[in-house]
């Protein structure tokens, strides 16, 4: 009895927990497809290109990639710009941590497993809702991160936005458009599923095998217990 009260506890406690992160501001739901590889590759590029000049993957190695449909010839072609950097390294940031932490006052967070932390609707939320804002250092702020450190890395694609406040207090109840991106909103709400679809897939590579794995595992045991259940009844036959 006791067990199951602390189950229920914790479970209430979490889901508690859940919803306080949100801050009151709603998270978009990410329809994201973990088997959509060209997606995941698409995904991966704009990782290695936007994100690794201040972030890192270090549990993250390039020839990963092969498990989303990469060649090592594609991996070299595209993702490594750097001789030094070999197929089987992972991903280290461009940054080193002390000037980073001299720029942007802390230190760009590891994403190698960012996903398990944060889940794909907050990762999606949060790279949709930067917003313009004079009073930060970096002169961008975020919805569901307050004052974050991180500038926008695409106010190019995006275009601007600018936080509408709630008449009564100073939350934020939307953003709205102040310049077009380069990109229409459809297209880059697209490419930052495709984003947030790269770092589900890095928080867990081996994630679509083990669902494999456990269908045939399931399977087996059906067959198994009725093999067994057959030899049984070959056994016993004969004592009744
Ligand atoms: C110019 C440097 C810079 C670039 C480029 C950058 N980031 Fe960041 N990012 C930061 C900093 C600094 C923080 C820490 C923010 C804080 O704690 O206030 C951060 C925080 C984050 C967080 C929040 C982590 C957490 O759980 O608190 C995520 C997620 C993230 N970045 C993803 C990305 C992705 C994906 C890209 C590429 C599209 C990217 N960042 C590009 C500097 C950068």
């Amino acid at each position: 009895m006791k067990i199951i009260m602390v189950v229920i506890w914790s479970v209430l406690s979490f889901s508690g927990l859940a919803a306080a992160a949100g801050g009151g501001y709603s998270l978009n739901k990410a329809n994201i497809d973990a088997t959509d590889a060209e997606s995941l590759q698409r995904g991966a590029k704009i990782f290695a290109d936007r994100c690794l000049s201040c972030h890192a993957a270090t549990f993250m190695r390039y020839n990963r990639l092969a498990d989303i449909g990469l060649s090592q010839g594609q991996i070299k072609q595209y993702f490594i710009a750097d001789d030094s950097v070999k197929v089987g390294d992972t991903m280290k940031s461009a940054i080193d941590a002390s000037t980073a932490k001299q720029m942007f006052g802390v230190i760009p967070p590891d994403l190698s497993v960012v996903s398990r932390s944060r889940g794909s609707d907050w990762l999606y939320t949060y790279f949709i809702s930067f917003y313009k804002d004079e009073t930060t250092t970096t002169g961008w702020n975020n919805s569901i991160f307050p004052n974050v450190a991180m500038p926008n890395v695409f106010s190019q694609e995006q275009g601007i936005l600018r936080a509408v406040y709630a008449a009564d207090d100073k939350s934020i109840v939307g953003l709205e458009r102040e310049t077009q991106g380069s990109l229409t909103a459809r297209a880059f709400d697209d490419s930052m599923l495709d984003l947030t679809n790269f770092l589900v897939f890095m928080g867990e590579p081996a994630a679509e095998k083990r669902k494999q794995i456990g269908s045939l595992v399931i399977i087996f045991l059906i067959l198994f217990a009725f093999m067994a259940w057959a030899v049984k009844r070959e056994f016993w036959k004969d004592v009744h």
